[in-house]
Parts: structure tokens; sequence; C-alpha cells
């Protein structure tokens, strides 16, 4: 070989080892940022752990929290709100009652006909709420509603005496069973001129402006009608949850637990108390930096942080916020980071979808990242990832949800641990129903997986038997319109 063709052949070799080198370098910055991926996920995944212990840490808190709101206003996170519901319906009820469910960006209008101890009838409507109501004044959101309602009942024709239930699922101080103010809007909601107001008061006031002959005579919580709806179907039924948009719980309280409200006297010896537990909060909670950061985003910054946790509004974007991150940060989802910096883009019902994709190559995953997200097809192997992702922040949710109602029935002395929580000690647990709604739990068989299976590991296989969580159907609007049954002025007596 000449000269020449060695200077060519030491070129050639010299140009292979430096493409190798690159190739090498490229694989190893690869791996690097892969590395990077997964260590993002490991720490997302330790910040959310609620092993069985740090479960009955929360549920000790939730239990703490209860009495603190029963001892004072503003002793606690925990509202815990009196509804002024001591009587619930029983089978008794007879008639044909309206209700109004508003509480999210659908609301309903419900027309339920009783008797027999059974729900003879129910028609409904849902309408959407245009966006720009929820933001402007409480006149122009309830004569919106007064109007359908118009529109729905004048189908009847006839003008029978009519009394409604009005479900409005927000936190709300009661005067009186059928009047209450608005403490502050939750979801989304920010009507300004709302909060402080009699809210019944200013839909009765829209409903005379539309000239209707009706006025509010129950005005309640969500979890307060799907207790009443749980309540006529079993009387076991001694709470109510709901995990949709929102969250919250209520159950029945012995008035004299009531601490705030010394001398409250009620025919039952009980009432109902409205938890407002969305804004339950506890250092036992596991709060990771995503969680901060989701908080900041939110008009209520600071309040609802157990709801921040658990609820439809904002596992979506938990999620979101893990995964733009590891975009900055690994860049395994290559050029699209920007395309996951918008804040509310991966809605919860699209995490569901991703976490129940079962298919083998995770074809439904790809789907939604292409259409929703924008982020070109990416290997197997980073579409587990993001399926992990979702599972993590589904998984601490629902987990969380459990723990919040093992510590109602602790407070109740019915989680098995033999003693109440005013130290009087139980016998046999009994049997226990809470009814339970809301698209969390309904719609979404991996969260109602995995919240099942953690009141076992809470409480135990054998009292966890003892306890039943029972999906009621329109709770929240049939169970309004049973109270109005209950507190109209044909009420016949109901029971707690
Ligand atoms: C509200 C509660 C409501 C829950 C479920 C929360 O944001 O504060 O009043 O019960 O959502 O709808």
């Amino acid at each position: 070989m000449g000269r020449v063709g060695l200077g060519v052949a030491a070129g050639c070799a010299a140009a292979t080892c430096a493409i190798a080198a690159a190739l090498v370098a490229r694989r190893a910055s690869a791996r690097a940022r892969w590395r990077r991926a997964v260590a993002l996920l490991r720490d997302f995944e330790e910040g959310c752990a609620t092993p069985p212990a740090r479960l009955r840490q929360v549920v000790d808190a939730m239990v703490v929290e209860m009495h603190a709101g029963l001892a004072s206003d503003g002793g606690s996170k925990l509202k815990m709100l009196l509804t002024f519901v001591d009587a619930l319906p029983t089978g008794n009820e007879e008639g044909i009652y309206y209700a109004i469910d508003l509480g999210g960006t659908v609301f309903r209008v419900l027309r339920v006909e009783v008797g027999a101890g059974s729900v003879v009838t129910c028609r409904k409507v849902e309408l959407p709420i245009p966006e720009e109501l929820t933001k402007g004044t409480i006149e122009e959101l309830f004569s919106f509603v007064a109007i359908a309602l118009k529109d729905f009942v004048e189908k009847d024709g006839k003008d029978e005496q009519r009394v409604l239930g009005f479900t409005f699922s927000f936190p709300v101080r009661q005067t009186s069973v059928s009047s209450g103010s608005l403490i502050r809007w939750t979801k989304g909601f920010s009507i300004e001129n709302a909060v402080g107001k009699d809210v019944a008061q200013c839909l009765n006031e829209a409903l005379a402006r539309s000239g209707l002959n009706i006025r509010v005579t129950a005005l309640v919580n969500d979890t307060v009608g799907t207790l009443a709806l749980g309540h006529y179907h079993d009387e076991d039924t001694v709470a109510a949850v709901i995990i949709g948009a929102g969250t919250n719980a209520c159950y029945i309280e012995r008035t004299d637990a009531i601490i705030k409200c010394q001398g409250l006297l009620t025919n039952s010896g009980g009432m109902v108390v409205n938890m407002e537990w969305g804004n339950f909060w506890s250092s036992h909670l596991p709060r990771t930096p995503y969680d901060i950061s989701l908080d900041d985003e939110t008009q209520n910054r600071n309040d609802q942080g157990f709801e921040k946790m658990i609820s439809g509004i904002y596992l979506g974007e938990i999620a979101r916020l893990v995964l733009h991150r590891m975009a900055l940060e690994s860049d395994v989802f290559g050029d699209t980071a920007d395309n996951l910096s918008t804040p509310f883009t991966l809605s919860t019902p699209l995490l569901a979808a991703i976490r129940e994709d079962d298919s083998p190559d995770l074809s439904e995953v790809r789907r939604i990242l292409q259409e929703h997200l924008k982020i070109p097809d990416i290997p197997l192997k980073t579409r587990r990832l993001v399926v992990k992702v979702c599972d993590i922040v589904t998984r601490r949710a629902a987990r969380l949800a459990a723990a919040g109602i093992v510590g109602i029935l602790k407070k109740l002395g019915r989680d098995g641990s033999g003693v109440a929580s005013s130290g009087r000690t139980r016998g046999q647990p009994r049997r226990t129903v809470v009814a339970i709604e809301g698209g969390m739990y309904q719609g979404y068989p991996v969260f109602r997986e995995y919240l099942d299976e953690a009141l076992v590991e809470i409480m135990g296989e054998e009292v966890a038997q003892t306890v039943a969580l029972r999906v009621t159907q329109d709770g929240s609007g049939v169970g309004a319109a049973l109270l109005a049954a209950v507190h109209s002025s044909n009420r016949q007596q109901g029971s707690i």
C-alpha cells in the first residue's frame, strides 16, 4: 500500500473511530436521559407512597380534625358544617317533588314522584353551564337556572303545589334547612358577588323574577342528598361520600357531640354534618412538589388540599406536571416539551383511559398522546412510563379517599377498633353502609379497586366485611327532592 493508500486508510479509521465515539456518546447520553426520567418517576412514586401505616395516620388526623371542627368554628380546616337536616326520608314520603342539582359544569333539574316506599318516577334534564356563567354574577347564573326550571316544570302543565329541593355543592354556612350563605367557591367557580350571600334567597328571587311559583324548601349539599337517598334505601346508611369533580363527605352526628352548637336540640338527637373534607389538611398527607405547583395554579390556593389530591378536576393536571418535568429534564418525549406546558390539557378522563389501556402495545396511550397532547409516536417503554405516572396519581387518590372514609367510621366507632372516639367501648361492629357517588368511583374501575383494597388494608378483612360502600344513582338530586318532602309543610316524620 502506498503512502496515499495508508493516509486514506488512517483517515477512514479515524473517521470510523470518531463516528463510533459519537454514537457511544449519544447512546450514553440517551441512557443518562432515560435514567433521569426513571429517577423522576421513582421520586414521584416515593413522594406519593401511602403504606398502611401512613394511611392510619391520615385516619387518626381526620378524627382529630373532625373533633376540632365540631368544637368551634375555625377550629380546623375541616368546617364540619351544620345542615339542619335532623330527619332523613324513611319511605313514608308521598307526592311529587322537584330538585335542582348545581355543583359542577353540568346542572340537573329533576321531578321525582315518590310513594309506597319507592321512587315511582324520576324525570330529569341535564344542561351544561356556560363557562362565562361560572365567573359572572350570581343573578346571571341563577336566572339561567330559574328559566331552565320554569321550562321543565311547565311541561307538567298542572299548577300543582310545588316543593323544591336545591342541591348546591359548595361550602355553605346554613342558618336553617332552607337557607345558608356561601362561604367560598370551589371547583373553579368564582362569582365574587355571591360569597356571603344566602344562596337559597338568591335562587328564590330568581324564581320570582321568572314568574315561577315555587320556593326552596331544602337547601342541601350533594353529599347530604346522597346520604338521604342512601338512607331511604337502607337504614344502616350513616355517611355519604362524593368523589367526582370535587370531593366531600357528610355523616350523621349526635347533636351533643356538636360542641360548637351547645343546646342544639333535634327530635332525633342527631344531625347530618357536612364535613367539607376537601379542605382537610394534615402533615401526614403525602405532598409532592407537583402538588405545590398545582396549588399555585388554582384560584383557591392553600385551600381544598385533600380535594386537590383526590378529585377529578385535579388528577390529570398532577400527571401532566410530572410528565412536563420529565420532558424538560430528560428529553424522553423528544422535542415536544412545549406541548406539555399548558395547564389542564390532560383531563382526568384521559388519565383514566391511559391507566386502563390493557392493549399489549398501549395503542390507546399512543392515540391519546398524539391526539390530545400532540406528542408524536414515542417508544413503548416511554408509553409505559406515562401509564405508571397515571397509576401513581390514581392509587394515591383512591387510598387517601379510603383513609378519609375510615376516619368517619372511626369517629362513629364503626371501624372495628372497638372504641368510639367519644371514648365509649363498643361491641361487635355493626353493619355500616356508606353511600357513594361521583365519576371517580362509579366510572373509573381501577380507582374503585384501589379504594376498596385500601379499606381492607386499613380495617382488616373481617371489619371491612361489615362495611358496604353503596353506589346511589342521582342521589344528590333525588335525595334533595326527598329532603324537600321530609321538610315540606306536609312534613312526615323522618328518621335518623
Ligand atoms: C365542595 C363540596 C362538594 C364537593 C363534591 C367540593 O368542592 O366544596 O361542597 O360536596 O365538591 O361536589
